[in-house]
């Protein structure tokens, strides 16, 4: 290969090591884009606080799921957050002595109105209003 031939070809591969370094930039920034909205699904239900399969809901730090919402009770405050972690969609608990939500699955953490305090998840989780009436709560959002 002569000279000439030989910078031309090196030319065009250090321009498409540049395009490709770039494109790979731009991928990685938006695997890791983070976002403020919270994920959830939109719900409207009742859970009656009598019925014996909501029953830990009556105790400080007692929490159910129903509906992909997590309901609990924070020390005696009744807070809902989504069941879905924004992360790869495993199911988050409540945490009562952190007053948190935990995932299992990669140690993402949520406060107890859903904003990301930790971990890999990229969004907060949806929050949910929680107003009661005698024995019934109902959650919406
Ligand atoms: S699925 Fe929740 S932290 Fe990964």
């Amino acid at each position: 290969m002569d000279r000439r031939k030989f910078l031309k070809t090196s030319g065009a591969l250090y321009g498409l090591g540049v395009v490709g370094s770039t494109l790979f930039v731009e991928s990685c920034k938006k695997s890791n884009s983070t976002s403020t909205t919270p994920q959830g699904p939109t719900v409207n239900f009742n859970i009656d606080l009598s019925q014996p399969a909501n029953n830990s809901l009556n105790t400080a730090g007692g929490a159910i799921s129903s509906n992909l919402v997590v309901v609990a009770n924070d020390g005696g405050t009744f807070i809902a957050v989504a069941q879905r972690c924004t992360h790869s969609g495993c199911d988050v608990y409540f945490n009562p002595s952190g007053h948190r939500f935990v995932c299992p699955c990669h140690g993402g953490t949520f406060d107890n109105s859903g904003n990301l305090t930790g971990g890999p998840p990229p969004a907060p989780l949806k929050k949910y209003t929680v107003t009661r009436s005698g024995k019934i709560l109902t959650i919406a959002g």
